[in-house]
């Protein structure tokens, strides 16, 4: 049963997307398992761009099967405006299908969020996409899910159980008119509509997939430090964006997994607020910034710049049980005279090689760091293969891989599927 997670081991944004839509070439099963239109994947293919919120990267090949899983939150607004986007191009969509079991976000969720994030205190920083609120109400068994949404009859006795509640708490905590039921129900028909026959039992497809041993591919979304259980809490999204989430949010078993990629950047960011030992507020990280194109894919914002964090990576490989990195940006880093890795966390008169649960401990902490020598400007752009990367950045790779004890599997130097250099084949040849 060939079935590879991709999760991200930072925060985010390491190029899952570009990952991903390489790998999908042996692969026939795309899946996505968590998050929702928080993500953004940015994937080139000849000089075209995708920017894809929700629909797996295996979109852009016509002949993948392409599955959103139940542990997917979906605002269907967005995903028939991607299929719109996509279908426009010309890349067929019909091989999607969407977990009926996936929860939806409703207008509500997304008002929530936005009026949360405002009343708070100290600002996570959301997306203020209505993730967070339509997670809360998954667990709080108030969620409507994809089956509910489709079926007019089971959407409105849905949504008599759960609407009073939410308009009593806009009213009550944010003096908001909330929501008519009708009204309500009337937006969501022409949407449930275009979306009725991409819904379906994903976790059986998946399960037969895997019988037949079919090469599948699970995408993770956000990152191991936005992880809602192993991330720097409360700074993180409502799912399991590391490896566990991805049997939860598929239904595929557990057992069936052999491989973990994760997704590293060269470098860190960090989008939103929250803790980030290695962030750089100094001309470096501008540059970093600039070079990187560090700014969002959904939200547009510039993304916080740092130095690699090889505490947090070392936790991200442990927690996930990676075999295998893939290593982006690269590219990025030429020119530096020096590159830096944090290799522990200076707390009082302790190096912490761990990264700490009390975010108060996590921001008294200075980085230590490794300093390894440069290469030249545009050296690792222009390298066309991994052997012409300069002696310099193949001793970074090299250090990475000493510090995690794994391999770095996969390097990339720009955005194309040609800069991506593949050192160790993912999926085996059958
Ligand atoms: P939410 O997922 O919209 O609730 O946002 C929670 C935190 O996760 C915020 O700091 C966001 O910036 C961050 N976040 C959510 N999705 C992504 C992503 O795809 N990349 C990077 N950061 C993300």
């Amino acid at each position: 049963m060939p079935a590879v997670v991709i999760v991200g081991a930072q925060w985010g944004d390491e190029g899952k997307g570009k990952i991903t839509d390489l790998l999908a070439q042996d692969a026939e099963y795309i899946v996505r398992y968590q998050g929702g239109n928080n993500a953004g994947h940015t994937v080139v293919v000849g000089d075209e761009t995708f920017k894809l919120h929700l629909i797996p990267s295996g979109i852009l090949y016509s002949d993948k099967v392409c599955l959103i899983g139940n542990g997917v939150v979906i605002d269907p607004e967005v995903l028939l405006e991607e299929l719109t986007s996509l279908e426009k191009r010309g890349i067929s969509t019909a091989n999607l299908l969407i977990s009926e079991r996936a929860h939806v976000i409703m207008e509500y969720h997304r008002l929530l969020d936005r009026l949360e994030e405002a009343d708070r205190t100290e600002k996570i920083g959301t997306t203020g996409r209505g993730i967070g609120p339509c997670y809360v109400d998954k667990v709080a068994r108030s969620g409507i899910r994809m089956v509910e949404f489709i079926d007019q009859g089971l959407l409105r006795e849905r949504l008599k159980q759960v609407l009073p509640g939410k308009n009593r708490l806009l009213k009550a905590m944010y003096n908001n008119e909330g929501f008519e039921l009708d009204d309500l129900l009337a937006r969501c028909q022409p949407l449930a509509q275009q979306l009725k026959n991409r819904v379906g039992d994903t976790t059986a497809v998946v399960n037969r997939a895997l019988a037949e041993g079919k090469n599948v591919l699970f995408e993770g979304a956000q990152g191991t430090l936005l992880d809602v259980d192993h991330g720097t809490y409360p700074f993180v999204t409502s799912s399991s964006a590391s490896s566990g989430g991805a049997p939860t949010g598929s239904g595929a078993p557990v057992t069936c997994i052999d491989k973990v990629i994760g997704v590293m950047k060269a470098y860190c960011t960090r989008v939103g607020e929250g803790p980030f030992p290695t962030e750089l507020r100094d001309r470096t990280g501008d540059e970093i910034r600039v070079r990187g194109n560090e700014f969002g894919t959904t939200t547009g914002r510039p993304r916080r710049c740092g130095w690699l964090d090889g505490v947090a990576l070392k936790y991200a490989v442990e927690v996930n049980g990676m075999n295998g990195l893939a290593l982006t940006l690269l590219d990025v880093l030429d020119g530096f005279e020096k590159v830096k890795v944090c290799t522990g966390y200076k707390h009082g008169d302790q190096i912490l090689e761990r990264p700490p649960a009390s975010l108060k401990v996590l921001r008294e902490c200075e980085p230590v760091y490794a300093e390894l020598p440069g290469w030249p400007v545009g050296s690792c752009k222009k390298a066309k293969s991994y052997e012409e990367l300069p002696k310099e950045a193949k001793g970074y790779v090299e250090f990475i891989e000493e510090l995690t004890g794994i391999p770095v599997v996969m390097v990339s130097v720009g955005p194309g599927r040609e800069d991506t250099f593949v050192r160790s084949k993912i999926f085996e040849d059958r």
